[in-house]
């Protein structure tokens, strides 16, 4: 017996040691389910908001949003004008927002200086300034297997006016940004939980949660023994900025091929692409040369496949469903490849480009984007707009891993080729 303490008290050492050396690297990942709202066709994570967990609230994702912003309950705090988040707050300003400074003299104290954030509603295009605040909010951390325990932690947020809630559902209360600024909700993950500034992103179809991994991986989704999918990607592309959006963009330097042939395009619309990508564009929008030349490039490639007519605005091929052939990734239409710097293909296969819209009626899910683009602030120069904004439906079911630290990309391609979804992660917490 006398020599079995020593022993512990040398694994006890052995273990803390093995303890502080995790700690000092960071601490776990978190996990965070997501919704998908079908009349919006937004996605949302729910949250409890400020001071009152009771009730819970959505939130909805926005992949080019600076901040956190929400609107805020009667005797929230303002964060004073030189707090370091005042600070970050102030570098970046919705587009067109000409606003500067810090704050404004507190009504009730005028030697205090009140923090001012600009929030940006990237669905109705509106802005606002309002307060900058705090709270406490709670996630759970993961193996990427499960939901493990409970953290609690502080995050900056920006208040808004209720008006600023305009186009988002109904039962939201404001947005979490994810761009790469230091108050998105990676990089504030990242600061108060020593994990890297990375996160997987796993959106939903339907009614069932999808899943964010922020800190960056394992992820595993069922079923049981499937490999962890962050660590088997299909490929990966830098990331770029462009001009003053916080917003992530890729570049496609060969272009886009449908059934493996180059689309031809000329004028600016030559590649290299540049790509955004957003989860508040519900369908992927392409700048109006790129377009023409991609729809046709499409309807040649189908022009054997039986057609509904008349058209579905915004969509402008539609076919029968019940005529075209049903593979493991969705309707057997021709492939669509986004052909990345450096070297690999984002293959879109027909569960990312099929739009089911009605019974028998599917529509290539593509849309024409807007001239005047104010969700992105591009407006004016056509010349400026990304070539192709990647939307929603065609993430959906694909494993997208952010890397913000290393400004690179990795995506899974469509994950029914691995006989799974992103609504696949397992929320029960192990006993
Ligand atoms: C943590 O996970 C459990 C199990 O899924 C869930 O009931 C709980 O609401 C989660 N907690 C938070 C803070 O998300
Ligand atoms: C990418 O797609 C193009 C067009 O389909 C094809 O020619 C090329 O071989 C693909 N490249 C890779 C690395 O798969
Ligand atoms: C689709 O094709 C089927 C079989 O040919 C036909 O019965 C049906 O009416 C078509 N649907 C539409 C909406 O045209
Ligand atoms: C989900 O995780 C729980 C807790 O570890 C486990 O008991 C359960 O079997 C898992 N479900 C599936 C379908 O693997």
């Amino acid at each position: 017996m006398w020599q079995l303490k020593p022993l512990l008290l040398l694994l006890g050492v052995l273990l803390g040691a093995l303890a502080c050396t995790v700690a000092g690297d960071g601490g776990m990942p978190l996990v965070i389910p997501i919704t998908k709202h079908m009349d919006t066709l937004l996605y949302s994570v729910s949250a409890p908001v400020a001071e009152n967990d009771q009730i819970t609230n959505h939130l909805v994702l926005d992949l080019s949003g600076p901040i956190i912003w929400s609107t805020c309950p009667d005797g929230y705090v303002a964060l004073g004008c030189t707090s370091p988040a005042c600070i970050q707050a102030n570098r970046f300003h919705p587009p067109n927002c000409q606003q500067t400074g810090y704050g404004k003299p507190d009504a009730d104290n005028p030697h205090r200086c009140k923090c001012t954030a600009h929030p940006y509603n990237p669905v109705a295009g509106d802005r606002a300034s309002d307060d900058m605040t705090e709270f406490t909010t709670s996630v759970n951390a993961t193996d990427g297997k499960n939901p493990l325990y409970t953290v609690s932690f502080v995050v900056s947020t920006s208040c808004a006016p209720e008006s600023l809630l305009t186009g988002l559902q109904w039962d939201s209360v404001g947005v979490v940004g994810l761009a790469s600024s230091a108050l998105a909700l990676p990089a504030q993950i990242a600061d108060t939980q020593k994990v890297p500034n990375k996160f997987a992103l796993c959106l939903p179809s339907g009614y069932s949660d999808g899943v964010a991994i922020f800190g960056g991986g394992p992820l595993f989704l069922l079923p049981p023994g499937s490999p962890d999918v962050v660590a088997t990607l299909a490929g990966d592309t830098p990331l770029r900025k462009h001009g003053k959006s916080t917003g992530y963009y890729i570049t496609a330097d060969k272009g886009i091929a449908v059934n493996q042939i180059q689309v031809p395009l000329d004028g600016y619309g030559a590649a290299p692409l540049l790509i955004a990508l957003s989860s508040t564009t519900p369908y992927t929008a392409l700048r109006s040369d790129v377009y023409r030349a991609f729809i046709t490039a499409f309807d040649q490639a189908t022009s054997e496949m039986a057609r509904i007519k008349p058209e579905m605005p915004p969509f402008e091929l539609c076919y029968n469903s019940t005529q075209l052939g049903s593979t493991r990734v969705g309707y057997a239409v021709p492939q669509i490849d986004l052909m990345l710097e450096g070297g690999k293909n984002w293959t879109l296969f027909g569960g990312n480009t099929m739009v089911q819209v009605y019974d028998q009626t599917a529509c290539l899910a593509f849309v024409q984007m807007r001239e005047e683009n104010k969700q992105y602030g591009y407006g004016g120069s056509p010349k400026e707009a990304p070539a192709v904004v990647i939307g929603g439906f065609q993430m959906e079911n694909n494993l997208l891993v952010f890397d913000v630290e290393n400004q690179r990309l990795g995506f899974s391609s469509l994950l029914f080729g691995r006989q799974t979804t992103c609504s696949n992660f397992n929320f029960t917490m192990p006993a």
